[in-house]
Order: C-alpha cells, then structure tokens, then sequence
C-alpha cells in the first residue's frame, strides 16, 4: 500500500519504518527540514535501539524516502497517517494546534479514496472535528480512522513490530477494514471500536498505567516508615495474575512525553464533563512528590548541601532513550542548584538533549568516573542496564563520601557490601549502612 506518515517523532518515524518493514511503500512528512535532511542521509533524528539499521535497508529497498513536501509525499497516498504532537496546553488540556494545521495542510492534497488514521493521542471528539476541518477545506467527505499508539520510547521498533493490541475506531467499516489489512503482516490482536471508544482507551490506558505507578511508589512510602521492603511487597502483590508484575517497580516518579500529559488531559476532560475524577489528582499530587524524594532524602542525610558535590547517574526519563521530556533529573537538577549544590551528570544518550533543558545549571561528564570523582553523594535517577553492572566497589571509593541515593532502585545489597563502606538510601527498602 501507499502510505504517508505526517510527523517524523518517536511516533511517526517508528510507524513509518515498520511499514515500510513489513512490504508498504511509505513517504514520512515533517515541517522540520534538518530532521529530514537527516534522514535522507540515514541519521535518525532520535535514538531508539535498532531504529537506524531498519532506516537504512528500507531506505535502499527504495521503501521508505522523506520529504518536507506534502504534494510530494501525499501523492497518490492510499492512508495518510498523522502522527504530529499533542503537547499539554496551558490549562492541561492536549493542545491540538499542531494536528489542526496538520489538517488544514493535507486538506488540499487529499483524495476522496484516501483514509485518514490519526495515531497522536487525542481527546474524545478529535477525530470528528479533525474531519469536520479536513472537510470544510477540501469540500467532500473523508474516512476517518482512530489509530492510537501504544510504543514505549526505548522499546519503539519491537513494540511496533509486535504490538499487545492494536486499536482501530471508525464509524465507516470499510475504512478500519483496510487499515486492518495495511497491519495484518503484523499477525496482530486487533480490536474495532467506536471512533471515541477508540479514542478513549488510549488515555484510559496511560492514565491506569500512572495510577499503578504512584499506587506502588505509594506504598514504598509506608513500607520505609513500617520497616517492609516494596521490592519483596511488590513480587508478592505481582504474582496475583489479576495484578501482574508490569508497573510495579517504586522509584521516583513517571515522566516522559506521555504520562504525565496524558493523565491531566484526561483529567481535563472529566472536568469539561463535570466529572470529578479525583483519582487521577492523587497519581499526579503522588508523582510530584515522588520526583521530590531523593533531594528531600539527601537534605535529611546532609541537613544543607550548599557546596556539595553530587553525582547524577541518569538524565533521560527512562533508560534506553535520549527524551528529556518531564524527566525526573530536571525537578532534582533545579532543587539541588537552588539549594547550592554543584551536580555532576552522566548519562548514556541523553547529554545533548540535556543540555538544551537544563544549560549550564549542571556539568556534564563524559563518564560515569568523571562524574563520581570527589562528590559527597551519588545519586541514581535513571535506572540504565549500564549503571547496575558497575564495579560500585571501585566507583565509592573515588568520592569524598560513599553515600549513594538510588532513585529506581538498581542496586542489591551484595553490590554494597562488596563496598565495604557505603551509605545506601533507595525507595521503599531499608537503609543500608556498612
Ligand atoms: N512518544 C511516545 O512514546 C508516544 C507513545 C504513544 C503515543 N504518543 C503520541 O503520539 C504523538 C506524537 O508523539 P511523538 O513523541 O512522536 O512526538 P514528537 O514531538 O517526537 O514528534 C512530532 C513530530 O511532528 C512534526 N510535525 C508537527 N507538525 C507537523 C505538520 N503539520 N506536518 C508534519 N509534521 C509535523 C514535528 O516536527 C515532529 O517531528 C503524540 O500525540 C503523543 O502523545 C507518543
């Protein structure tokens, strides 16, 4: 099929390379030209494991190309996918102006054949008024299907490839019967619904996603202050099958592109509705605390950390990606700064972007040695595979002070006492002292 994707992010270009993977032909459009002078030289934009390789032979399988020209790109295309942002507005509401001007812009390249997938995250209602827009511009009527993304960044391409489920809302059956047939290399569950049905399982999705992580960070809390340890509190809660395992690890918070914006969007809409879903209060009032947590442990173990020096292992949101967006490091970056201390960060892949967020409030090191040399404390806040298999027994005995503040809880207690002398402060397990 003739594929063209709009909006080259973690989205779009995952999208737009996995179906040129599985045999489609597919054009991806983005407004932003250095993005796409990139890719036409095979550089991926953003870093996702194995995202690049696949770039590459669809590239030369003459599969895949770019452009910033939408009558080029929307030539002739079957489905148009739009996978442009949907940030959080002032009032946290998702802010629709980019998917709205993505609409009007196709409007005058559409075919009356062409279907229309919107795979950003948007709010009940969106795709009927992105149809009414496309409409009143192009002066017929176009199929709309609902096509919400569910990839974890870090995990993109094998999540596209192999998705749980995947998610198709149309009021036109003909219309989610073709975009079943553009996925079905896939050999994917697929589930038809509604277009607002569809529409709200994605944020019904995230939110429940938030609410089980602040509902385990929660309980981290009370078993610091009654002396149980989460890790053992959430293997046990997790092996009841009604439960699962997923989502139960404490640390010190969510963040990303999705969650958080995601979980007050939907509160926003509960509140258009006059529905007070006062639930999705807690996970966000829990979360704001949660990402709080370490300085607020390191200020109780100091008392004052004006002059401290304080190694930050971790920048990205999460590990296996380079995405600053609501990153816990930039709440604990700030506090630290404010209150005096000189931090010092390492982390794999997110340096660059780091820097656009956080300048020179912090240094950046070029390795974890570089960052741990002479600091009074360590703390983790992005749990990369690469951190919990260093030699800590080497690593503590470079600082001025071997107290580390683990975020996400990456380390065990084998690894400290190797350390023969260390501090240990983690979320929701006991103090370690040795
Ligand atoms: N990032 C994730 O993990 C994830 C997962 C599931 C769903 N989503 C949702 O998918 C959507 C996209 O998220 P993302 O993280 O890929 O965003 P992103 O910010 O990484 O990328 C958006 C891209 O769209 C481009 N763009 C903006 N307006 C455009 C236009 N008119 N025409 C063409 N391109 C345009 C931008 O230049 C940018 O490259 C959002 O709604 C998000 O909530 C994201």
């Amino acid at each position: 099929m003739k594929i063209a994707v709009l909006g080259t992010g973690y989205v779009g270009l995952s999208t737009g390379v996995c179906l040129s993977e599985i045999g489609h032909h597919v054009y991806c459009i983005d407004i932003n030209e250095q993005k796409i002078n990139n890719l036409r030289n095979g550089i991926s934009p953003i870093y996702e494991p194995g995202l690049e390789s696949l770039l590459a032979s669809n590239m030369t399988a003459q599969r895949l190309q770019f452009t910033t020209s939408l009558e080029e790109g929307l030539n002739d295309a079957e489905i148009i996918i739009i996978a442009v942002g949907t940030p959080q507005g002032d009032d946290g509401a998702a802010d629709l102006s980019y998917l709205e001007q993505a609409a009007k812009d196709i409007s005058k390249y559409v075919a009356a054949s062409s279907i229309i997938v919107i795979k950003s995250t948007v709010p009940v209602g969106t795709n009927e008024y992105i149809q009414t827009i496309i409409e009143a511009e192009c002066g017929f009527p176009v199929q709309m299907v609902s096509n919400p993304e569910f990839l974890r960044q870090g995990s993109a391409v094998q999540d596209t490839m192999k998705p749980d489920r995947i998610i198709l809302g149309s009021n036109d059956k003909t219309a989610a019967e073709k975009i079943r047939e553009m996925y079905l290399p896939l050999n994917a569950p697929i589930i038809l619904a509604d277009i607002r049905s569809a529409e709200m399982i994605k944020y019904a999705s995230n939110a429940f996603l938030a609410t089980k992580i602040s509902y385990i960070n929660e309980i981290a809390n009370l078993c610091e202050v009654v002396g149980a340890n989460v890790e053992d509190v959430a293997n046990g809660v997790g092996k009841d099958k009604r439960i699962g395992e997923a989502f139960l690890q404490a640390g010190i918070g969510y963040g990303g592109s999705c969650f958080p914006k995601d979980v007050k969007a939907l509160l926003h809409t509960a509140s258009l509705y006059q529905v007070d879903f006062s639930m999705l209060k807690e996970t966000i009032a829990i979360n704001d605390n949660q990402q709080k947590l370490l300085v607020k442990k390191a200020v109780k173990r100091f008392g004052d950390l004006q002059g401290k020096k304080i190694a930050m292992l971790g920048l990205s949101f999460k590990p296996e990606t380079d995405d600053m967006r609501e990153a816990p490091s930039i709440k604990i970056a700030h506090s630290l700064t404010q209150m005096g201390a000189e931090v010092v960060a390492y982390d794999p892949v997110a340096i660059n972007n780091a820097k656009q967020v956080l300048g020179d409030i912090i240094t950046y090191a070029s390795s974890v040695y570089d960052a741990i040399s002479q600091a009074d404390a360590l703390m983790i806040v992005t749990e990369w595979k690469e951190f919990t298999q260093l030699d800590f027994a080497s690593l503590v005995k470079k600082m001025n002070h071997p107290i580390i503040f683990d975020g996400r809880n990456c380390l065990e207690e084998e690894q400290l006492k190797a350390c023969g002398n260390v501090e240990y402060y983690s979320i929701g397990r006991p103090v370690i002292i040795i």
